[in-house]
């Protein structure tokens, strides 16, 4: 029997075309990378909870360190155009070089301080497309005790 997968929500709650959609944004901004010296083009979709969607790309720089990822730069985008009081519902991160590119540790930190442990990330991974929660990718977070 042919199966009905229009009924299987995405763990996400997100629609699968909303999905496609921050990913081929994400490969989008990726073509406007500045990344002469990795020439490892990122990109970065974001979308908030009132279904607003930001874009970003790597930024490099000939000192390297000062470097800024996809993810990052679709944070600064968004904050610089909705503001601080943002919420990060879910993040889509792509390439240019067909590898694994999941948000870097800092990245994972960054998205935490705009999003929670239920922001999403969809990204590619070792094996293929990978849907994640910032809950698991980034288990033990650190919280700042004031
Ligand atoms: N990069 C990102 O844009 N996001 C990440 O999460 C990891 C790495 C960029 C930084 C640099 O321009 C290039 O990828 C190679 O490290």
């Amino acid at each position: 029997m042919k199966q009905d997968t229009t009924l299987t929500a995405h763990p996400s709650g997100l629609p699968t075309e909303q999905i496609a959609e921050l990913r081929k944004l994400a490969a989008a901004a990726a073509e406007r990378s500045y990344s002469p010296y990795s020439k490892f083009r990122v990109g970065a979709a974001l979308m908030l909870e009132d279904g607003s969607i930001y874009t970003g790309c790597n930024i490099e720089n000939a000192s390297y360190r000062l470097t800024i990822c996809a993810e990052n730069s679709a944070i600064a985008n968004a904050i610089n155009k909705a503001g601080p009081k943002i919420y990060v519902r879910a993040i889509a991160v792509a390439n240019l070089n067909n590898a694994a590119s999941m948000p870097c540790g800092a990245c994972r930190q960054i998205l935490l301080e705009f999003g929670g442990p239920s922001t999403w990330i969809f990204g590619p991974g070792e094996n293929g497309l990978v849907d994640v929660s910032l809950g698991d990718l980034l288990p033990f977070a650190f919280h700042l005790a004031t």
